[in-house]
């Protein structure tokens, strides 16, 4: 432990949360040192849809190793590239009916959601983005200026301009039209906002504490971006990748945005990769305006690509997700019901679900008992008071209801420290 104490920088915080030295994992499981087990409900924040060191992608990965595929190509042509390429347009695009066409950028979600950013702005000749409360988009300049968490943007250290923020959904109340609102204000020349070249938003928000756009509001977004000639960027870098139990986060809603953002489990395999769908038009960029070294990540193109052969030929994974989700919205509500709704609420959507609590000290105490019984957990939203299951959707239904039962037994160790406190 001192090496870390001592010399790595104070920015970490994952390792804050879960202060032990992790050595293995597998699928759902993270093995510390000394070989005690850990069930994984935070799954690289995201980034290990199909689970720790997924056997197929795996082998997919050192078949490509020891034939010495090309690992580092820039943005070259590749083998690697083109095959996943043609897999994800085969798969994925077309059958959803998306003629986009695919930018590589630095292998960071931040990084796909700046080059985003920069060409919705080249395209339209407009400097602002609108961007929504809650919105989390990462936290390079560009991106942490969309982004609205306070503690996030105060580290920037200059003036983050160019974004206006709307109210989300629901962030006034389920009665409040929060499109309406915004398209009333677009219309308005005295209300002091001015026409974005792009608007951006998540339709489950992940790190925002799991609020969720209906279909209807997505539907109504979409509307007022094509009224207003906007650009509708959606970022699917978290809810994206199967995590809501379809491809893509906004299919149910039926919308097709004009840019997609795509990170965390591109790869499948914890392998950094980034990538910004757009429609052909919006195809302006000059070579080399958005660059980047690590442009190419072929190990990724790797495993992306046997993900996708493995996972989203059929509907059979969706499914499974989709069950799965049920078993974890059950869990929950029970949880809540249990307590009643001035402790907890359920939120989210799919895979990507969770508790929102009182307040963020129960849901920090919730994560830590949960720790100390072996389930790793993380909290997010404003006040981090989310306590947010985000499992490998791989995960077999056995660890699936053993962890959940962990997290009921850990809130209901805490609940009753607080009742007795309370009383
Ligand atoms: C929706 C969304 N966008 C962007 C990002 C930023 O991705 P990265 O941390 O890879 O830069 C995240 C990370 O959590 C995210 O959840």
């Amino acid at each position: 432990m001192e090496i870390f104490k001592s010399t790595e920088s104070e920015v970490r915080v994952y390792s804050r949360s879960f202060p032990v030295i992790f050595n293995r994992a597998k699928n759902a499981h993270l093995f510390t040192e000394d070989g005690t087990p850990y069930l994984d409900f935070l799954a690289g924040a995201g980034s290990l849809n199909y689970g720790h060191n997924n056997d197929i992608l795996k082998k997919a990965l050192l078949e490509y190793i020891e034939n010495d595929g090309v690992s580092q190509g820039l943005d070259m042509f590749t083998t690697a590239k083109h095959d996943f390429m043609e897999t994800y347009r085969k798969y994925i695009l077309e059958p959803r009916g998306l003629d986009y066409k695919m930018q590589f950028t630095g292998p960071t979600g931040t990084n796909c959601v700046e080059a985003a950013l920069k060409l919705a702005r080249k395209v339209k000749g407009r400097d602002t983005i609108i961007s929504f409360t809650n919105g989390f988009h990462g936290v390079s300049l560009g991106a942490v200026a969309t982004t609205g968490n306070k503690h996030h943007r105060g580290g920037a250290g200059v003036t983050l301009g160019g974004v206006n923020f709307m109210p989300y959904c629901n962030y006034l109340g389920e009665h409040v039209d929060t499109i309406e609102a915004m398209d009333k204000m677009l219309v308005d020349g005295s209300s002091g906002i001015e026409t974005p070249a792009a608007v951006i938003a998540e339709a489950v928000q992940g790190e925002g504490g799991l609020n969720v756009a209906t279909a209807e509001w997505l539907q109504k977004l979409e509307k007022v971006c094509r009224k207003h000639d906007m650009l509708l960027i959606i970022d699917d870098i978290q809810a994206g990748n199967g995590r809501t139990g379809q491809f893509f986060s906004f299919e149910q809603a039926g919308i097709k945005p004009d840019m997609v953002t795509v990170s965390k489990s591109l790869s499948g395999y914890g392998l950094p990769m980034a990538l910004v769908l757009f429609h052909r038009d919006l195809d302006a960029w000059a070579p080399g305006e958005h660059n980047g070294t690590f442009r190419g990540n072929n190990m990724a193109f790797v495993t992306a690509r046997a993900a996708i052969e493995t996972y989203w030929k059929d509907e059979s994974f969706a499914n499974e997700v989709k069950q799965k989700s049920e078993i974890l919205g059950t869990k929950l509500q029970a949880i809540c019901d249990q307590y009643g709704a001035e402790n907890f609420q359920r939120k989210g959507r799919g895979m990507m679900q969770g508790i929102a609590c009182r307040d963020g000290e129960l849901a920090d105490d919730i994560s830590k008992q949960a720790f100390k019984k072996g389930l790793i957990i993380e909290t997010a939203g404003p006040d981090d008071e989310v306590v947010k299951c985000l499992m490998p959707l791989t995960i077999s239904e056995e660890d699936l209801t053993k962890g959940l039962d962990l997290l009921t037994e850990s809130v209901a160790d805490v609940m009753k420290d607080d009742m007795s406190q309370a009383s």
